[in-house]
């Protein structure tokens, strides 16, 4: 047997029947492997899937015997047989082999049961073999298909912003420094600043990319680089902009509830919590959310900061997220424009998570003019020199236009209602860990 040449099947195909009484040839890894005198049992997995084999001593020759029966858990291995419909096999069918061969035997696989988590971090390149991570990661993919598709259908276009910028987005409390030619510049916090330069081109654009920010607390939903997904639309105001969002993430729950139902039901997730979502999303006002919030006992005034234990408190009944609007412009960032309708605020949004899983998208409209811009700016105490280029676009056929950006990370541990941001991203960068 090769394991390039040979004609493979792969384990899912088997597993739905369409193989049975067929000779096949499977590649993978071993999963689970016990002798029990002349029968070895193996169960290979491979990413489709995991299927017990049955090989008789008597019926192979003496190097497939010992591939069988030889082996370390995670050793690579092909292995040809009969196809069986076997009710007692998990999964419903099972190989009789007649012929295995390794493909590297390699040494004792170091993760064993009940490991610390700090452990399984530090082994996370070998961790990420796990079913329950495997399945993460295509869950996290198909969300961020999903999504891609929904956006190309509203007719926008994807764009690659810098990662290295001299612009703090987000304020100056959590950028990276880096040396850059021997002058300063920051891994960016967000593409924001530059899909606002695209959109004059393309009108609609988004952007996947990571963002960084240097946070100094250690928590379940901080990450130091996390994947940002940023659309920016020109022509558009802050409630188009909602109904943006909520349409998008009432069609990615729905796709997923019906698409990958096996997957959210394998990771413990009911798809019936996704079809529930529904839009219009509640729409809460700051100056309502506060008195909400002093009702349930949280010592908090207005102009203060809405952090985890309040949004969890807001959210922990929901079903559906719950749009928190119209911030006080102090604490929210310097592009955000003021409301005519409500002079002190912002049209911002944050987006919570139903049960306390917090806010998964930040968005606004943008200030478009160039006066107000810098009168903003001055009210921050920022210097518009060290935004040229960002203020310059005002100057020339500016137009009304919002956008907002949504964690990756954050969306799928709400989806999959997972207990830590760690492990919706294959290798986790936090303040304690950047290996591997
Ligand atoms: O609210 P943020 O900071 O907004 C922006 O960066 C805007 N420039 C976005 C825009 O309008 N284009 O971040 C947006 C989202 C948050 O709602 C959260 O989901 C996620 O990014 N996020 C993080 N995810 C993981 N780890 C972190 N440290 C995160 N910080 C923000
Ligand atoms: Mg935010």
């Amino acid at each position: 047997m090769d394991p390039l040449a040979d004609k493979f099947v792969p384990i899912g195909e088997i597993l739905k029947g369409g193989h049975t009484g067929n000779n096949v040839k499977i590649r993978g890894w071993v999963y689970r492997q016990r002798t029990s005198g002349g029968l070895a049992f193996i169960i290979i997995r491979d990413s489709s899937g995991t299927l017990q084999c049955a090989v008789k001593k008597d019926a192979v020759g003496e190097d497939a015997w010992k591939a069988v029966t030889e082996v370390f858990l995670e050793s690579s291995i092909m292995l040809e047989g009969s196809v069986r419909e076997d009710k007692r096999a998990p999964g419903g069918f099972e190989i009789s082999g007649t012929n295995a061969r390794l493909i590297s035997k390699g040494e004792a696989f170091p993760i064993a049961k009940d490991q610390s988590v700090e452990f399984l971090l530090d082994v996370r390149h070998l961790w990420l073999r796990s079913q329950k991570l495997s399945q993460i990661m295509k869950f996290r993919d198909y969300t961020i298909r999903y999504m891609r598709e929904f956006l190309f259908e509203k007719g926008f276009f994807e764009c690659s912003p810098p990662i290295i910028t001299k612009s703090a987005c987000e304020g100056g409390s959590t950028l990276f420094e880096m040396d850059y030619f021997g002058e300063k510049a920051y891994l960016s916090q967000s593409g924001q600043l530059y899909s606002e330069a695209l959109i004059s081109g393309l009108e609609k654009v988004f952007i996947l990319a990571p963002s960084f920010r240097a946070e100094p607390s250690r928590t379940i939903r901080h990450l130091a680089e996390y994947w940002h997904l940023e659309p920016e639309m020109a022509f558009y105001n802050q409630k188009m902009n909602m109904e943006l969002q909520e349409q998008m993430l009432e069609h990615l729950c729905h796709k997923l509830a019906k698409e990958q139902e096996g997957l959210l039901v394998s990771l413990g997730r009911n798809p019936k919590d996704l079809l529930e979502v529904k839009a219009p999303f509640e729409r809460l006002a700051y100056d309502k959310a506060i008195p909400r919030l002093q009702e349930l006992g949280f010592k908090i005034e207005w102009g203060q900061d809405i952090g985890a234990d309040e949004e969890h408190a807001l959210t922990k009944d929901a079903k559906n997220p719950i749009f928190l609007h119209n911030h006080p412009k102090e604490f929210k960032a310097f592009y955000m424009r003021e409301d005519p309708n409500k002079p002190g605020t912002v049209l911002s949004a944050d987006l919570l998570a139903p049960q306390g899983h917090g806010e998964i998208i930040g968005g606004s409209e943008r200030i478009w003019e160039y006066d107000e811009l810098i009168a903003r700016m001055k009210e921050q105490n920022m210097d518009p020199k060290d935004y040229g280029w960002y203020i310059e676009l005002r100057k020339y056929g500016s137009v009304p236009h919002a956008g907002f950006g949504l964690g990756v990370e954050r969306l799928v541990k709400w989806l999959l209602n997972l207990d830590h941001i760690r492990d919706c991203i294959p290798f986790p960068r936090t303040i304690n860990r950047a290996y591997p």
